[in-house]
């Protein structure tokens, strides 16, 4: 799986100093979302995903979370990317794209994962199409966000911030 973010030579369990390394979190964008910044911009902004990407980054740096990226068109793809993401990261924010509506294997993985993950939705998805009003996903996560166009990435590395410390303080 080809991850964009943190280089895969920086070892996860502690950094030069002997640091423990700072939680991974990752980032999983479904089909169509390589398409920001020209598709649709009155639902989901003008901001491309890289310059999404980049400002989930930088909030992580700001709280000592480390970021990867996926995208991917393909549903099966996004299944193994949540897979993995259970096994190798801390928490996930996920934007499922339309497979929000209707993809129970990707509901199915989610529910299967042990870690927290958010919901992202660049637009409201409650005050567009009748269709786009259901998320099969949703009753899986933790927390859902949407109609923050591109500031909700940066509350869901906020809101994944206040999950892992709740964690961890428990
Ligand atoms: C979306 C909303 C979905 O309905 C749509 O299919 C998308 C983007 C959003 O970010 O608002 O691709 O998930």
């Amino acid at each position: 799986m080809a991850l964009r973010g943190r280089k895969d030579d920086v070892p996860v369990e502690a950094d030069a100093a002997g640091e423990p390394a700072p939680s991974l979190i990752r980032i999983l964008h479904g089909p169509n979302l390589n398409l920001l910044g020209e598709r649709d911009p009155e639902h989901y902004g003008s901001e491309t995903l890289a310059e999404i990407e980049h400002l989930a980054m930088q909030r992580g740096e700001v709280l000592g979370l480390a970021t990867e990226f996926f995208h991917t068109n393909h549903e099966g793809e996004l299944v193994e990317a949540v897979q993995a993401a259970g096994r190798q990261a801390q928490g996930i924010i996920i934007n499922p794209g339309a497979l929000t509506h209707y993809s129970r294997a990707l509901a199915d993985a989610i529910d299967a994962v042990d870690i927290p993950v958010v919901e992202v939705h660049l637009s409201n998805i409650h005050a567009r199409d009748e269709w786009r009003r259901t998320s099969v996903t949703a009753p899986c996560v933790t927390a859902i966000i949407a109609g923050f166009r591109q500031m909700g990435y940066v509350f869901a590395i906020d809101a994944m911030s206040g999950f892992l410390n709740e964690f961890a303080a428990a």
